[in-house]
């Protein structure tokens, strides 16, 4: 899938952002065809969950701009964008260990509040989806194992009827089995239709599920192209992919990130 095929749903332009006074992210591109997964991969520090801050309002943007079915979004809050259509899954898995399962997903559907229907809707789709979650909806969620927490946590996402949705570190810290979990689950919500923005660390794995994806180093987009391109190019395998061991992986990035 390129670019060209489908209209971008989300994208940036010369995004420019950061903490307090340091600029992190320069003047990134990103677009997100719709329907596809798009993974932004890169080195630790490389600046991704603030690319996918940006993108769902948690940081400002500084310069750039960011839009939504080509309408201007730069300025919204992130519970309006929410609103909109993005759904956001932050790193860490983060669900209300003291609430139950069904208690959690409510949450995810507070945008609906007043659509009783669509809220029941949601529910039901996402317990369907996620038959684990059926099974334990009235277990506190603290309880779960982390693999059965990211999946409440995408599941709440799923609750606020979205179109896009972000995701920052998915697979982090779960066992093999999870993470092939979380993969296969990515891949069904693009069967579902949703458009998937992932970061993750398991660039490899990430992008031979991924249509597209974004090499970023130092702040930057280093690389971009349809996700078999990257994993097939030596500088990408040799730098990103995990061939080397991270400490050259990184001098090697330092010295090539410069051509795309
Ligand atoms: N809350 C924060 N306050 C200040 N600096 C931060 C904060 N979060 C991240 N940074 C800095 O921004 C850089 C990029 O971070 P991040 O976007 O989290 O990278 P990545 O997700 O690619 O690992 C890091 O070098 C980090 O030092
Ligand atoms: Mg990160």
């Amino acid at each position: 899938m390129s670019d060209a095929a489908a209209p971008p749903v989300l994208e940036a332009r010369g995004l420019t952002t950061g903490y307090d006074e340091v600029p992190i992210v320069r003047d990134v591109d990103v677009t997100f065809a719709r329907g596809a997964i798009t993974a932004i991969i890169g080195t630790n520090g490389a600046g991704k969950s603030t690319v996918v801050k940006a993108l769902v309002g948690l940081l400002p943007a500084w310069k750039g701009d960011v839009r939504l079915d080509g309408r201007d979004i730069t300025r919204m809050a992130p519970h309006l964008r929410v609103r909109e259509g993005i759904a956001y899954v932050p790193q860490g898995r983060i669900v209300f260990p003291e609430m139950t399962v069904l208690e959690n997903l409510e949450l995810g559907g507070f945008t609906l509040a007043s659509d009783r229907t669509k809220l029941a809707a949601n529910m039901e789709r996402v317990l369907q989806m996620f038959p684990r979650l059926a099974e334990r909806r009235a277990q506190l969620a603290g309880t779960m194992s982390g693999g059965e927490q990211q999946m409440l946590a995408i599941g709440r996402a799923l609750m606020s009827s979205p179109r896009v949705i972000a995701l920052d570190e998915p697979s982090l810290g779960l066992s093999p089995k999870f993470v092939e979990m979380v993969f296969a689950t990515l891949i069904e919500l693009k069967k579902a239709g949703y458009t998937i923005v992932m970061v993750e660390q398991k660039a490899s794995r990430a992008l031979e599920i991924s249509d597209w994806g974004y090499v970023m180093h130092l702040g930057r987009v280093a690389f971009h192209g349809e996700a078999a391109t990257l994993r097939d190019d030596e500088q990408v395998k040799r730098a990103y992919l995990g061939e080397l061991p991270p400490e050259l992986a990184a001098r090697f990035a330092e010295t090539e990130s410069e051509t795309t």
